[in-house]
């Protein structure tokens, strides 16, 4: 079945969670459920699921990606994809969405960020037309979730 994309809900917090969890996403100075009320009072159009049909349980989010547009760069963040669904395309086929939406918006450039040592997950960007850019990444903490 292919998956379809639609924003997130309310009750796929958990399942969302659960995800993030299962990918090695989650870090103990970011709160996953604040990330997700702030994203859910910001451009919530942009925070989607993958959802597929699952047998008589109804639907699994087997995906999830939160993206934005500052009015200069787009941005994707928290991009998962289920551990045994990874290698079928539907990375792919989430980059692909969130270009779409970014494109429609005006946005003439997206940017990710990838961790270190998470260098596998730069082929799969590469493998999408990313390239590093000249710039090193820079933040600064405004609000402490622990
Ligand atoms: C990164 C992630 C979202 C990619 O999703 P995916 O569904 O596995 O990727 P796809 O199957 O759509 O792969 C798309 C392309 O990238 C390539 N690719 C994927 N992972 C790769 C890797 N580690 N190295 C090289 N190429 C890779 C695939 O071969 C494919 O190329 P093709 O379409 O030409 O065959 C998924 O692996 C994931 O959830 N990883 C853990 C969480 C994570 O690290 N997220 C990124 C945060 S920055």
């Amino acid at each position: 079945m292919t998956p379809v994309f639609r924003p997130f809900r309310h009750d796929d917090t958990e399942a969302v969670v659960a995800l993030w969890d299962a990918c090695g996403l989650l870090r103990p100075w970011n709160d996953p459920r604040r990330d997700i009320a702030r994203k859910v009072a910001e451009q919530p159009e942009l925070f989607l699921v993958a959802e597929q049909p699952d047998g008589e349980d109804g639907s699994a989010v087997v995906g999830v990606g939160m993206a934005g547009y500052d009015g200069h760069r787009g941005w994707v963040n928290y991009l998962a994809v289920r551990p045994d669904l990874q290698g079928s395309g539907l990375g792919r086929a989430f980059m692909a969405e969130f270009e779409r939406l970014l494109t429609e918006r005006g946005c003439p450039k997206v940017n990710v960020q990838v961790r270190e040592g998470n260098e596998q997950v730069l082929g799969f960007y590469a493998s999408l037309g990313y390239a590093p850019d000249r710039a090193v990444s820079l933040g600064k903490r405004l609000i402490a979730d622990d």
